[in-house]
């Protein structure tokens, strides 16, 4: 009898080990390639809280879908992308990869999505080749292109009258094409950039190149740095006194989640981008309530944007019930939809990048105050993409 008991306790352990290995299996294997270390790890988590925030809204589901996390620290290094990416494919298995921050990495990704047709959702690196020469049916941009903040920065600095700038950058593809893209904006309205510095990613040695500024003095500076070294940059060049003399223009991640850490360097400072504070509008003020009540933390752009690839995901879900091996159907859901994001709705080009309003913010406090759209509706070029 006891022995009877014994089988039966063992074949019933057997099967609810089975239901909870099949239940495993349905899940949706998403794998988070994110910077949780160096100069953007504080984008990392605003991304990843974002996400979670959209997928607890849905019940922890996404088309039907219960959600099993993989997570990855990309360290912003390139030389470690497609080790890391690669693990996530080959060895995790993932259904979809959201992922990253550097552009450098994120150009390692999307080759490798491309190579293996996993879906891929990016939710800031901006690098214009991912939604231009790399761009495919299964890779998706929740943020930007760096020519969008860039260009449109570049036409507000003419319009202010500005004549003569100089830039400065980390020397990698965000910061390249920031400048590229800000002076083509810049030129088409009659100004001229005499002079485009560099430091490596992620050094944050300034102070020879703002001598320099200081002595060359032009009328505008445009610079692009994010994260940590954002927060650097502006407080030395208000340490140096330029912030009094000329004007410190730049895409808004040179603001945007590190006002607090700037403080008083940073005030009425102008920058452009796809996301501002007070927006004052139903939809991004439930979303700014809720992700301040759940993480007790201001949200910014980041967090947006992996808030988006949430609802980009569960869109393309949605359309599948799931089955995220329904490539086309998946696509063709993403690309007819408009997104209702906490920025303004957008739409997704044909090269899978959003077509979307970029703001003209001005530093108040620890706000990045709405000042106006810069420019509305703007859609990345993309130059080379063949879709
Ligand atoms: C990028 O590398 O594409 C990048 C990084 C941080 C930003 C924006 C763009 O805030």
């Amino acid at each position: 009898m006891s022995t009877a008991r014994n089988h039966f306790g063992a074949l019933a352990l057997a099967c609810i080990a089975t239901l909870a290995h099949a239940q495993d299996a349905n899940k949706l294997k998403v794998g988070l390639m994110l910077p949780y270390s160096g100069t953007y790890a504080a984008l990392g988590v605003a991304i990843e809280n974002g996400f979670r925030l959209r997928l607890d809204e849905q019940g922890g589901k996404l088309g039907g879908r219960e959600i099993e996390f993989v997570k990855v620290d990309d360290e912003s290094d390139p030389a470690k992308a497609t080790d890391n990416v690669n693990k996530l494919i080959k060895r995790d298995n993932v259904d979809v990869i959201i992922g990253t921050v550097h552009s450098g990495v994120t150009m390692a990704m999307a080759k490798a999505a491309k190579e293996s047709g996993t879906v891929l959702i990016v939710p800031n690196g901006g690098a214009d080749a991912v939604t231009g020469p790399m761009c495919a049916q299964n890779i998706f941009r929740s943020s930007f292109s760096n020519w969008q903040p860039a260009f449109a920065m570049g036409e507000v600095a003419a319009k202010q009258g500005k004549k003569n700038a100089i830039t400065i950058t980390w020397k990698y593809a965000a910061g390249d094409e920031s400048v590229a893209g800000f002076k083509e904006g810049f030129e088409k309205g009659g100004g001229t950039v005499a002079k485009q510095l560099t430091v490596p990613f992620p050094n944050v040695e300034f102070q020879a190149l703002l001598t320099e500024i200081a002595a060359a003095k032009p009328d505008a500076v445009y610079a692009f740095f994010a994260g940590g070294g954002a927060v650097k940059f502006v407080k030395d060049y208000a340490a140096a006194g330029l912030n009094k003399t000329i004007p410190l223009y730049g895409p808004g991640f040179l603001t945007d989640g590190t006002l607090e850490a700037q403080g008083e360097s940073a005030q009425g400072m102008l920058t452009t981008l796809h996301y501002a504070d007070g927006l004052d509008t139903p939809r991004d003020t439930s979303f700014r309530t809720a992700y301040a009540k759940t993480y007790k933390l201001q949200p910014d752009v980041y967090a947006v944007q992996g808030y988006d690839a949430a609802q980009m995901l569960g869109i393309g879900l949605a359309a599948v019930k799931g089955d995220i091996s329904k490539k086309p159907e998946f696509a063709a859901a993403i690309e007819k939809a408009r997104i209702d994001s906490p920025r303004g709705a957008f739409t997704i080009s044909k090269a899978h990048n959003p077509v979307q309003d970029i703001y003209l913010r001005r530093v108040v406090g620890n706000e990045n105050k709405l000042v106006n759209v810069a420019v509305k509706n703007l859609a990345d070029p993309a130059r080379g993409c063949k879709l």
